[in-house]
């Protein structure tokens, strides 16, 4: 049995907050705070006040009034001091502050509102756990797709429906890459590095390129929309490093887009979680996000089909979403971590990469000689799978070209058996670069 909430509804006494990281979304978050207190007390029926503040430099200008506002130098010890209802995590890392600053302050029977993917990701069911155990909350819309309200979307008003599939462009320095590879014709390496300096990229890239931000994000939506403990090691992770101009090239040609996707869907062997490049239709919603925008689409049984786009990061979208959470429990209308108690989450299989069926792009780089195409066509022969067309560009005999071949709905397993061979193959100089077709 869930106990209820400590804070009291209506009550005309003041939410405290204690905010742990006053960086781009800690301070974005105190200056939304200050700009819109009166329409929240309005909407919340009682003030949010920021009763203590922590981040590590005291001396640096935070663009916010920090005036009068008790600091502390540790979150844990604010986490477990500070007198407060509520302490919002905006330190970020799976491990380390981040993580203590909210188990002592679920521990000590405080609320917790985080922007950390990761965390409630990697930890998210031990954490809710602590909450339900100390009849408090953990609230996290800010964790995924930044401004967009898609765990309020799944967790309450799509909440009468089966979820079939979710997925979304998730990541916005990935789709700046890729977006910009598109419109401009130019390499990932350059665009990366471009991206790194207007501030769109890590100078170590790797959580975003690698997929592995994505993952996160679709740990938790999956979680949310299927009911199920969050499991991060369910998901199978591939980024965009492989994409190279001229798929991109090559994609236009055959009427698609290539986006980085997170997919989490009902399948016959069990819920699949899956992050990977995708060929899209040109034409299609998803296709038409672009730059550092995030978009997801939500399938249900009874409301349909339904696309959410907006900011999926940023000082102001990030906060929005943060104050959110912090107003639903000032009002008194926070919901169980994943949308339903621990207890009634449901522990059904999480289906494996190798069962997915669909259809795939390959790009060969192939040296243009004699009976290559006949070993090609063996090796999917042999795989069965059926190859749906094929493009060339170029024909120099000796030299290496470009191949690109469609395939029809295969299962995955085969698909990477005849990859497996055809990368074998001495004309082919690279592995084969696969790219899923997604009808989205
Ligand atoms: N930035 C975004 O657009 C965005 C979007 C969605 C979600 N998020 C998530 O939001 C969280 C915060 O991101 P951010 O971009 O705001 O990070 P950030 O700008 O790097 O800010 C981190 C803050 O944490 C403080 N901090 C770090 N270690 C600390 C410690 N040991 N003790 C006290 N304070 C400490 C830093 O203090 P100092 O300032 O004194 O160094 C800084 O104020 C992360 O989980 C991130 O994944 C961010």
């Amino acid at each position: 049995m869930v106990s209820s909430p400590r804070i009291v509804p209506d009550s005309s006494a003041p939410l405290r907050l204690a905010i742990a990281g006053l960086g781009t979304v800690g301070a974005g978050t105190i200056r939304l705070l200050q700009e819109h207190g009166e329409q929240i007390t309005a909407r919340c029926g009682r003030p949010v006040e920021i009763a203590a503040v922590c981040a590590r430099d005291r001396t640096r200008d935070r663009g916010c009034d920090l005036s009068g506002i008790p600091w502390f130098d540790d979150p844990v010890t604010m986490a477990r001091e500070a007198s407060v209802d509520v302490v919002v995590e905006l330190i970020g890392g799976t491990d380390g502050p981040a993580r203590d600053t909210v188990e002592v302050a679920l521990a000590a029977g405080r609320s917790v509102v985080t922007a950390n993917k990761a965390l409630v990701a990697l930890h998210g069911l031990d954490l809710a756990h602590a909450a339900e155990q100390a009849g408090v909350h953990l609230a996290y819309e800010a964790a995924v797709a930044g401004g967009i309200p898609i765990i309020k979307a799944l967790r309450e008003g799509l909440a009468a429906n089966g979820v079939r599939r979710v997925f979304g462009v998730l990541n916005g320095t990935c789709n700046y890459i890729l977006t910009t590879m598109q419109e401009t014709g130019r390499g990932f390496d350059d665009v990366l590095s471009e991206a790194q300096r207007l501030g769109y990229a890590e100078s170590d890239p790797s959580f975003d390129v690698d997929g592995i931000d994505t993952a996160h994000k679709l740990a938790i939506l999956t979680s949310v929309a299927f009911g199920r403990p969050v499991d991060f090691s369910a998901v199978s992770i591939e980024g965009i490093r492989r994409i190279d101009a001229m798929d991109i090239a090559f994609a236009d040609q055959l009427g698609y887009r290539i986006k980085l996707l997170g997919i989490a869907e009902e399948t016959e062997h069990g819920v699949m979680q899956r992050v990977h490049p995708c060929l899209v239709p040109k034409d299609g919603a998803i296709a038409s996000v672009d730059g550092v925008y995030n978009g997801v689409v939500i399938e249900c049984d009874h409301a349909g089909r339904s696309m959410l786009e907006g900011r999926g990061a940023g000082a102001g979208p990030t906060a929005s979403a943060v104050v959110a959470d912090i107003m639903d429990l000032a009002a008194g209308r926070a919901a169980p971590t994943f949308g339903v108690p621990i207890k009634r989450l449901t522990h059904s299989p999480s289906a494996p990469i190798e069962t997915l069926v669909g259809a795939c792009y390959v790009r060969l780089m192939v040296v243009d000689k004699p009976g290559v195409f006949a070993e090609i066509a063996a090796a999917l022969r042999d795989a069965q799978v059926s190859m749906e067309s094929i493009l060339q560009r170029g024909h120099d005999p000796g030299e290496t070209v470009p191949v690109v071949m469609t395939l029809h709905a295969t299962v995955e397993a085969a698909a990477m058996r005849a990859l497996a061979r055809i990368g074998s193959i001495d004309a082919v100089v690279e592995p084969p670069c696969l790219i899923r077709i997604e009808d989205v």
